[in-house]
């Protein structure tokens, strides 16, 4: 899609104020300063090659995953970029076992910022699409003071903002308030990210389904039948197509703007899968259904799931709303027939 009447970000975030009065234009300059993070990431993403950046830390995280010297540096970047402008009580990341105290001399705000800093990390030495995936919150505690872990542990229907940025063949931008879900393609000509994709709709059903089927036989039931029904039938007389990165930004941006269905179920080894509730899973759920998709842990609203703990993780089926539903009937039926 072309760069629509050569809107840039600042622009387009302005204009969508005017239309909420209310707005003190936090969630602008929040968003603004995001964008400048993304920037900065991407230059490094996109010179990962060259420097000594790629590679393992020797570390696990908190999840348990390898860490990357990009995971972490884009972690770091994201915090420093982040924790100056009076916005924020607390922060979260993927990369960090618990919350993120803002420097002790800085002013206090009442938003609250949960990121992953870097997804799909095990892509990056092959060049592959990675991304970075945030989501934003108003604090729940009491007082002005330093936020708390309830404030970092709220369903996802109460996010203010979600969005991530997909390091690919260009660095794409994507935010919705749950209005409206829109993309930005950063121009390197002149570092600004360009309003690409307006108003994103996710097609109500679609050809392609995404996962990763090395797990096909921890799979549950419900699902190997539902993978069964589609490669023995066809979407508008052609034959479904499976793709699966394995970096979720990328997988979503895809789903997001093709149709389709990403799933990560739990299964037999791990009953609640692999991806993160409040660092992918709830923001990537506030921006497909704000465009009108679906996404569930095969049951229930991943948006109602009352978080426990940081790093918990959900089953998740997320895309086109026809397409979801249809996999919830595979579940159900196969768990009735048990
Ligand atoms: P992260 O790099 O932040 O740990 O996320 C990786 C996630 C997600 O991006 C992707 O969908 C999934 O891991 C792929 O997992 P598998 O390799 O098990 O398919
Ligand atoms: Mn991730
Ligand atoms: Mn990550």
């Amino acid at each position: 899609m072309a760069a629509t009447r050569f809107m840039t970000l600042p622009r387009h975030i302005l204009e969508g104020e005017k239309q909420h009065p209310e707005a003190t234009g936090e969630l602008s300059a929040i968003l603004l300063q995001l964008g400048l993070a993304a920037k900065i990431i991407s230059l490094e993403v996109n010179k990962a090659g060259l420097v000594d950046i790629l590679g393992f830390t020797g570390e696990n995280n908190k999840s348990g995953d390898q860490v990357k010297k990009l995971d972490i540096y884009a972690h770091e970047m994201l915090i420093k970029a982040m924790d100056h402008g009076g916005h924020f009580c607390v922060m979260a990341s993927e990369e960090e076992e618990d919350i993120i105290h803002l420097p002790p001399n800085k002013k206090i705000g009442k938003y609250v910022l949960l990121f992953d800093p870097l997804d799909g990390s095990s892509n990056i030495d092959a060049n592959i699409s990675i991304g970075t995936i945030f989501s934003i919150y108003k604090r729940v505690s009491e007082g002005t003071g330093p936020g708390t872990r309830e404030d970092c542990l709220q369903p996802g229907y109460k996010q203010e903002v979600a969005g991530y940025v997909v390091y690919g063949s260009s660095t794409i931008l994507v935010y919705t308030t749950g209005h409206g879900v829109h993309g930005f393609t950063l121009d390197p000509a002149f570092g600004e990210f360009l309003l690409s994709h307006e108003n994103i709709q996710i097609p109500k059903t679609g050809r392609i389904y995404s996962l990763n089927e090395g797990n096909y036989f921890s799979w549950p039931q419900g699902l190997k039948n539902y993978i069964k029904h589609l490669q023995a039938n066809q979407f508008d007389g052609k034959p479904y197509q499976a793709r699966y990165v394995g970096s979720m930004v990328a997988d979503i941006h895809r789903t997001l703007l093709y149709g389709g269905i990403f799933i990560y179920p739990g299964d037999k080894r791990n009953r609640k899968g692999k991806l993160r509730l409040m660092y992918e899973c709830n923001p990537m759920s506030f921006i497909v259904e704000a465009a009108g998709g679906r996404a569930t842990d095969g049951k229930k609203r991943i948006l109602e799931v009352q978080p426990e703990s940081l790093h918990e993780r959900t089953p998740i089926y997320i895309g086109s709303e026809e397409d979801v539903l249809l996999v919830e009937k595979f579940l159900r039926e196969a768990d009735e027939s048990e």
